[in-house]
């Protein structure tokens, strides 16, 4: 059964995210920081304030959205299933969504 279940991509997916649930060490935690903050200057920047700039009408400051007591990674998580505003259709793969969650999370500095 577990053999069956490794051999399926399905399943692969599941436990990668599951795994993926555990403390994430400080590094790695770094690393998709870093990743986020890439992703964003390139995917969000047009409409968020990324690095200092100025957001477009709408589309709150990214540190402002971290500061919210709603904000939570999951909580981005979920917001980032699907297009919002009038992004375009950009698709993010769970990974970069992870990473785009703790690099906004980090502007809190949480
Ligand atoms: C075309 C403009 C545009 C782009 C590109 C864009 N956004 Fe937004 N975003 C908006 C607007 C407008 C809002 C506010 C209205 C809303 O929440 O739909 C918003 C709101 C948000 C919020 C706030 C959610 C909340 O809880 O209030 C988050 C988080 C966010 N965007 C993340 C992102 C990320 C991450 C990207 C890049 C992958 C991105 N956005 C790209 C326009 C954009």
């Amino acid at each position: 059964m577990l053999k069956l279940c490794l051999l399926s991509g399905f399943c692969g997916s599941f436990l990668l995210g599951f795994a993926s649930l555990g403390p994430a060490s400080a590094q790695e935690q770094a690393g998709l920081v870093a990743e986020g903050a890439r992703i964003a200057r390139e995917a969000c920047a047009d409409c968020h304030n990324v690095s200092g700039g100025k957001s477009q009408a709408g589309a709150p400051d990214f540190a402002a959205v971290a500061r919210m007591p709603s904000t939570t990674a999951t909580s981005i998580r979920v917001f980032l299933k699907t297009p919002h505003g009038d992004m375009p259709d950009i698709i993010l793969a769970e990974r970069e969504i992870d990473a785009l969650a703790a690099y906004i999370l980090s502007l809190a500095g949480r």
